[in-house]
């Protein structure tokens, strides 16, 4: 049994089923066998008949076939429009160890193959699937793969794939009980899960929403009403126009989706109080400015650069006696609270009042997935929920759109719940240890070959110099181009510096060294 690679060639099929069982975690060795039996398309129309037969448990095998033709519409070499896609995304993650991280410029070049104008006729789904697949994969970044180390970007972990699949195909509209039970029932679930894992009060309120940046959005419009509500002010009713002012701090070193946030809240980008920040970029406690009137303090669980956390305790002791609301942006930094190995970092931060972070970064869900909790559920759902509307439905319990700013949206909270059953919190725990311990020994071995490394890595973050300005961007630019790994350029107070942020469930030591290998490889040229 023989199948087509991206570029033509072909390949053994049973050996690359092989893999995909194993990549995707099923039951390994019965399929296995299995796949050398039959092939791998009789196991997916086994498969597929045995969903419908589980619902039509009286239905001929002729009615199933009719009825996978229903919903599946026409097959095309043996193969309906699903497992196709399965069968291509199979071969795309297999596919990620073997080739440049970075897609190659011929791949760039061949997106033009996109720039058709709109079809008058429809087109055909198998057709519009290879198309997708053939010009679109080859362009992808392979951050799925283990050595992606740019942003702060993690993979998608095999669950989290297997139920976003599922979970699109039942489509449900996760902004209403009445819309999807299963959708509302999964993320209460998962929101006691995720204050349980954060250490953050039970009975706090949260949202699902796109990612950090909505998140800090979400819960600095819950800081807003809350410190306009104690003078008096209803700023869902009337707005900002006239309103007393709020003073809004935030440290030095500020990640720019929080400023963007209270932009869009009204609250201006420049007219914050800027906290200087010490060395490793937290906010130094004893640098804040007096604090009365409606205030709200931002503080940082993790620096994007660093991964530095600013000194919570302190500063929310002080914030709290003046009556201020404290926001933590905890985009990646919060998932320290996962382990005890890592407690010292996240000290004092359960203390706030509100927390962002994000699902699809240390989690490893697929995008986009963000998360905000606030202490006082009623903050949240008063900045957020709508006014009433007759048509809907609302139930004796609060829906989930209460607290997002959307109505319609997708189920996100699938995804986080199937990662957290599925790793349960030492699989959790273990993850975010191994992405730490594998910055670490990045940081070691990079200044072992003699390379500046410029942050204290207590975390997943590391920056590292390779000179002067110019050569440490073209140590970047060489990395970048060679596709081993890849790794993004910052300036760090004043240096430039290569970023490597180790976010993905899939790294291995094999994948740290081979990167190491190719990084002071590529060093040594200038
Ligand atoms: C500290 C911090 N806050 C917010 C964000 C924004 O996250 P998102 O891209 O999910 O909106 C990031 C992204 O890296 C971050 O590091």
């Amino acid at each position: 049994m023989f199948c087509h690679n991206n570029d033509g060639a072909t390949s053994d099929c049973p050996l690359v089923a092989a893999y995909i069982i194993h990549y995707i975690g099923f039951h390994r060795h019965s399929l296995q066998r299995k796949i050398e039996e039959d092939g791998r398309k009789q196991i997916m129309k086994e498969f597929l008949c045995g969903i419908v037969h589980s619902k039509q448990k009286t239905a001929s095998k002729k009615l199933n076939e009719r009825l996978l033709h229903r919903v599946f519409g026409e097959q095309r070499e043996g193969r309906n429009l699903l497992e196709d896609a399965t069968w291509r995304s199979s071969r795309y993650l297999i596919g990620l160890d073997e080739r440049p991280v970075f897609p190659a410029p011929e791949a760039l070049a061949r997106l033009s193959a996109f720039d058709e104008s709109l079809p008058e006729d429809p087109q055909n789904p198998f057709e519009t699937l290879a198309l997708l697949d053939e010009i679109g994969s080859p362009a992808t970044t392979a951050s799925a793969g283990g050595r992606y180390f740019g942003f702060v970007i993690g993979g998608v972990l095999p669950v989290t794939l297997a139920s976003n699949w599922l979970a699109g195909a039942w489509d449900q509209n996760a902004g209403l009980t009445a819309a999807s039970p299963i959708a509302a029932k999964l993320e209460q679930v998962a929101l006691r899960w995720l204050l349980d894992v954060f250490g953050l009060p039970p009975e706090s309120g949260g949202g699902f929403v796109t990612g950090a940046t909505m998140a800090n959005f979400c819960g600095l419009a819950a800081a807003r009403h809350a410190v306009l509500d104690q003078v008096g002010w209803n700023v869902e009713t009337e707005g900002l126009f006239g309103a007393p002012p709020v003073t809004v701090i935030v440290g030095e070193e500020v990640h720019v989706s929080l400023l963007k946030a209270l932009g869009m809240l009204g609250l201006g980008r420049e007219r914050v109080i800027r906290v200087p920040a010490d060395d490793q970029g937290r906010m130094r406690a004893d640098a804040l400015p007096g604090i009365s009137g409606p205030t709200i303090v931002c503080i940082q669980a993790g620096n994007v650069n660093s991964g530095a956390f600013d000194p919570a305790t302190g500063i929310i002791q002080i914030a709290h006696d003046a009556g201020a609301w404290v926001h933590v942006d905890g985009a990646f930094g919060l998932w320290a609270a996962a382990t005890p190995a890592l407690a010292r970092l996240i000290l004092g931060v359960s203390e706030a009042d509100s927390w962002a972070t994000d699902a699809h970064k240390w989690l490893n869900v697929p995008y986009d997935s963000g998360l905000v909790f606030c202490r006082r559920a009623a903050d949240l759902r008063a900045a957020l929920t709508h006014s009433p509307a007759a048509y809907l439905i609302e139930g004796a319990q609060h829906d989930p759109m209460e607290y997002t700013p959307e109505i319609s949206r997708r189920a996100r909270g699938i995804e986080i719940w199937a990662a957290l059953r599925s790793l349960g919190r030492k699989g959790l725990a273990e993850m975010v240890e191994r992405c730490c311990r594998h910055a670490t020994r990045f940081a070691e071995e990079l200044r072992a070959a003699g390379h500046e490394v410029l942050n204290d890595v207590h975390l997943n973050q590391v920056l590292v110099s390779f000179g002067d300005a110019e050569k440490t961007q073209r140590v970047i630019d060489a990395v970048q181009r060679d596709g081993t790994c890849w790794c993004g350029g910052t300036v760090w107070q004043g240096h430039a510096a290569m970023r490597i942020s180790v976010s993905s469930w899939a790294t291995t030591e094999a994948d740290v060294e081979r990167s190491v290998k190719a990084i002071l490889r590529l060093a040594s040229m200038f």
